[in-house]
């Protein structure tokens, strides 16, 4: 065969080729079929002025065609799954079965703790290379949208626990902000008594952010975990022990109260914000409420990196693989994460951003310092380990050990076992 013939030959295969590709690796939006109204999953809008809902408003102003209903989910993060999970399990059952089932909840948010999961059970879309401008984000967001070598959403907003403390009753006590856990344990139980109050809330009810907490309190103690990089079992009893402990001591000895056993981000914050409490651990959202005109603590309260490490949090947006308008879905997903859209996050409702030109911005520096204690703190934070049963280990360890801060007599009870069960539900059995 002479070349030309051949070239001719062979040119629709390797188009072909090209094409199926791009399909499979995903390319621009370009790529991706079907526009017109969607459904986009979030939590609930709790930021001052409902954020999100205004940009949401903004998107549907714009795009008459390619209209966005926001549909308000669970506030919690283990509520929030289940309801992703519930949907998109029944929009794949609806879909065998050849009927249409509830609504495909397009774009959801999601935990960076469940990406892996979305991924394994085929609830979410790969996203291409140049889907996103990913180059322009933070390592540690991206790394969390990565899973099997593939990048499975865009980071919406990063995440990170910070130290909200009184600077006003601890310059009056001449100290400084703890920068150890023995040290904030010593205020706590010595200033905050002497000023009427409690000495640190956080989120210690029964679901992710009691694995939060206890979890950092492990690294700190013990340099151990729950689960390494990998994903696999790392705990052992004694690590377990000794850094869980400290919090079953701050219960026992009053200077965490009893009430946060049963606290989530919003009770904490509430009680921070009403002046109840000396410390608080909680994420970077809280900064932008008790900074609010009509905040008791607004001109008295500072930030401060946690004294122990901290775990890396944030939301990514995510493409459900139910949407049959995903060039819309990928499009109004690079609308709320572009660099204007982060901004406005950040300022309106305290959500640290995930783009790196932001951290960078003298400007807005200037006006909110505490943006480079959010970057830093990012830079150390730990991954809870990615692993697609991740809830499973979780919801064990929860189940296990939450009831012994209030019953420290079940301590090793709570831990034999444990190990084992932890084994048994990070392989998902
Ligand atoms: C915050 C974090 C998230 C974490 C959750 C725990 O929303 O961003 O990553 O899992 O709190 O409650």
């Amino acid at each position: 065969m002479h070349l030309r013939a051949w070239r001719a030959a062979v040119r629709p295969c390797a188009l072909l080729l090209a094409a199926a590709l791009l399909a499979a690796c995903g390319g621009g939006d370009g790529d991706r079929r079907g526009t017109g109204p969607i459904v986009f999953a979030d939590s609930r809008d709790t930021s001052r002025g409902s954020q999100v809902k205004r940009l949401v408003a903004a998107w549907n102003a714009r795009h008459p065609a390619e209209r966005v209903e926001m549909v308000e989910l669970a506030e919690s993060s283990d509520d929030h799954r289940a309801q992703v999970v519930a949907r998109a399990q029944d929009a794949a059952a609806a879909r065998e079965a050849g009927k249409s089932g509830a609504p495909c909840f397009d774009v959801t948010t999601a935990d960076l703790i469940h990406t892996a999961e979305y991924a394994h059970g085929g609830y979410i879309e790969p996203l291409g290379e140049n889907d996103f401008d990913h180059e322009a984000f933070l390592r540690e967001p991206i790394d969390s949208v990565r899973y099997k070598g593939r990048l499975w959403g865009i980071p919406l907003r990063s995440d990170v626990g910070l130290l909200y403390y009184r600077k006003d009753v601890l310059a009056a006590s001449g100290v400084a902000a703890p920068v150890a856990w023995e040290d904030l344990r010593n205020q706590a139980r010595t200033i905050a008594p002497s000023k009427g109050m409690q000495g640190y809330v956080t989120q210690l009810d029964q679901y992710e952010g009691f694995t939060v907490n206890t979890m950092e309190q492990i690294w700190d103690a013990t340099g151990g975990g729950i689960l390494g990089p990998d994903g696999a079992v790392v705990a052992t009893p004694s690590t377990l022990r000794e850094g869980f402990e400290r919090l079953v001591q701050g219960v026992r000895e009053g200077w965490i109260p009893k009430d946060a056993t049963d606290f989530n981000e919003e009770r904490s914050r509430i009680a921070f914000q009403d002046g109840r409490a000396l410390f608080m651990r909680n994420w970077t959202y809280a900064y932008e409420l008790l900074h609010a005109a009509d905040s008791p603590v607004a001109k008295t309260f500072g930030v401060a990196k946690l004294p122990t490490p901290s775990a890396l949090g944030g939301w990514n947006l995510t493409l459900s693989s139910c949407s049959t308008k995903q060039r819309t879905a990928l499009r109004f997903m690079q609308f709320l994460t572009s660099e204007a859209n982060q901004r406005r996050l950040f300022t309106g409702a305290g959500f640290a951003p995930s783009r790196k030109a932001l951290y960078e911005d003298a400007a807005l520096l200037r006006r909110y310092p505490h943006l480079s204690v959010i970057g830093a703190a990012i830079e150390e934070a730990r991954d809870r380990g990615p692993s697609p049963y991740y809830h499973e280990v979780s919801n064990t360890f929860q189940a296990n050990l939450h009831g012994v801060l209030t019953r420290p007599e079940r301590l090793e009870a709570g831990l034999s076992g444990l190990r084992e069960d932890l084994y048994r539900a990070a392989v998902g059995r």
